[in-house]
């Protein structure tokens, strides 16, 4: 199977399981439930339910738990989205080529619609025939839970929010990236390896190590295309970041640099994933998606 194809195929298993775990509108308030499926339904890379597959493959977890665990993931990253575009915080009427959900519902309706999917997301872990075992669904619930709590990204966000306009240094910056991006992402992969037979400390350690590496170029790469992608690519819009003067990596290293880094820690990935040789294949090719992708 080629990477385009098995892409295709987990992308399609993604979206049936959003459409079965998120609620119906025929199912009341309808007008909340349809602005959750509005916010997650038919958009987005889809990047962490494609890690999360990745690395489930790697411990032969069974479709079904990686279903569960990929919507789940997708929920909470879209609950941040939706919060993250809100005026109280970037204040963004685009995304993922549409109006964001308070321009096209109202501000109370995102704000539950961020509530109610976080909510969501846990009752996915834990929904009767989800193929995780009682063990395996809490495990991942703890780490969903903590990778987007004030520790990861939720934290991540809060220090941005409190960064506009200030010089962050360097290492500063990079521990706002983790929080607000990379914790999700490492999430994504443990969660996948958790959902099939228990993995190693050694794997874990390996696939953590690949995690922090991806974690940091996504966001490295998404302050990269803030500057030099247009709206209508991105979906979102473009050279927001400047214009609130945010701290990234552009403004604070330069654009050649932060080019440099995203390439670095891309190798540093693959570096990663050396112990589990040819089985890690997908992985590595969703660093170089990370890394290379234009919006
Ligand atoms: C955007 O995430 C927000 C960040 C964490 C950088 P994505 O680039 O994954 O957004 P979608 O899901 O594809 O819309
Ligand atoms: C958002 O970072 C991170 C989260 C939503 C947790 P950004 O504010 O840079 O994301 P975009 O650029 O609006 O997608
Ligand atoms: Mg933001
Ligand atoms: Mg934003
Ligand atoms: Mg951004």
């Amino acid at each position: 199977m080629t990477f385009e194809q098995w892409m295709r195929a987990s992308l399609d298993r993604v979206e049936t399981a959003l459409e079965h775990y998120l609620p119906g509108v025929d199912v009341a308030p309808a007008r909340l439930h349809d602005a959750m499926r509005y916010a997650v339904l038919g958009g987005g890379k889809r990047v962490r339910p494609l890690l999360c597959h990745a690395a489930g493959e790697l411990t032969g977890a069974e479709a079904a738990a990686l279903e569960a665990a990929s919507a789940a993931l997708e929920m909470i990253h879209v609950y941040s989205l939706v919060h993250d575009d809100m005026p109280a915080m970037d204040d963004d009427a685009l995304r993922r080529g549409k109006p964001t959900v308070h321009i096209q519902y109202d501000e109370a309706t995102a704000l539950l619609v961020g509530d109610a999917l976080q909510s969501q997301a846990f009752i996915t872990l834990t929904a009767a025939g989800n193929a995780l075992s009682d063990r395996q669904q809490a495990a991942l619930v703890r780490e969903l839970a903590v990778a987007s709590g004030s520790i990861g990204m939720a934290g991540g966000q809060a220090i941005d929010l409190g960064s506009v306009g200030q010089k962050l240094s360097r290492p500063e910056l990079e521990t706002m990236h983790r929080k607000k991006t990379g914790a999700l992402l490492r999430a994504s992969v443990r969660m996948g390896a958790l959902a099939g037979e228990a993995p190693t400390e050694a794997s874990l350690r390996a696939l953590d190590d690949y995690s922090a590496a991806v974690g940091l170029a996504f966001q490295v790469v998404d302050d990269i295309l803030d500057v030099t992608a247009d709206s209508a690519t991105l979906g979102k819009t473009a050279g927001k970041d400047a214009k609130d003067d945010k701290p990234t990596y552009v403004s604070i290293i330069g654009l050649d640099a932060s080019r440099e880094l995203a390439a670095q820690l891309r190798r540093d990935a693959h570096a990663a994933l050396e112990p589990f040789g040819a089985r890690a294949q997908r992985l590595a090719e969703l660093a170089d998606l990370v890394v290379n992708r234009v919006h």
